[in-house]
């Protein structure tokens, strides 16, 4: 008789989420797998589909692994090529980018996955998802037209109530990073995502990785942290007494 993986390990596989590997972005630190604990998978999930905006979704590092559990998912993102695929020629060789558009095709996924090529804050925040997220973006020169506090806000607007927001972003290493103002400290963030009925989950600083990709091929640093707070819903109405 063989255990299924639950017996054998005491975790049930559908509870547990983890980043698409196969994405370009696959190998670079991600604090998502925490996600598991706060967002429905498992059958819930594939019954209810609950609805995900993953801000900067690139080739669905985020968004096929949320798509395989059931969820349907807005995925927004600027650049085509991580939407519709292409070379990279980087300093640690060639990278072939299938994009956004063929893997969600290459499994059936395109229609619970609508995707909007349009910058994040162009679009209405109406807090109509149950989990809004970003990662490694907010840093990103395109985006320092705004105040890293208009950047969350934004985000954080979309979260539905019962929603979760969560965010990878990065803390200062060095003088430059510490002066832009892109890179906080955790009790930075924590004023930063602090507003009126939102519960802090978790905010936490998970370490310095070294790392060299698109967009900073020289081998560097970066001190990751992720934040996860919680929309809490409107107090329910008294039962009236009989
Ligand atoms: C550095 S990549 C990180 C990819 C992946 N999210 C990760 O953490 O590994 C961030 C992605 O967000 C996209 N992005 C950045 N700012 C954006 C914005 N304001 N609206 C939509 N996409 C954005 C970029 O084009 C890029 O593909």
């Amino acid at each position: 008789m063989t255990l299924s993986t639950q017996q054998s390990t005491g975790v049930d596989p559908q509870q547990v989420l983890d980043v698409d590997h196969e994405s370009y972005w696959g190998p670079y630190f991600s604090y998502f797998p925490a996600l598991a604990r706060y967002i429905p998978l498992g059958d819930y999930a594939r019954r209810n589909h609950p609805r995900a905006c993953v801000l900067g979704a690139s080739d669905g590092k985020f968004a096929l692994p949320l798509l395989r559990a059931g969820w349907e998912v807005v995925a927004v993102e600027t650049d085509e090529l991580f939407l519709d695929g292409g070379g990279l020629d980087l300093s640690d060789g060639h990278h072939d980018i299938v994009g956004l558009r063929r893997r969600l095709a290459a499994e059936g996924l395109e229609e619970r996955c609508t995707i909007v090529e349009q910058d994040y804050m162009t679009l209405p925040a109406q807090g109509d998802f149950q989990l809004v997220m970003g990662s490694g973006l907010w840093s990103m020169p395109p985006n320092r037209v705004h105040s890293l506090q208009k950047l969350v806000d934004h985000a954080m607007d979309m979260v539905a109530p019962g929603g979760i927001f969560f965010g990878d972003y990065l803390i200062g290493l060095n003088d430059d990073e510490i002066a832009c103002g892109y890179y906080p400290e955790t009790n930075e963030m924590d004023k930063i995502v602090d507003r009126p009925g939102w519960r802090i989950f978790e905010n936490a600083d998970c370490g310095i990785y070294g790392e060299s990709h698109l967009g900073y091929e020289q081998w560097h640093f970066h001190r990751y942290a992720a934040v996860i707070s919680y929309r809490m819903r409107a107090p329910r109405e008294p039962v009236p007494e009989k």
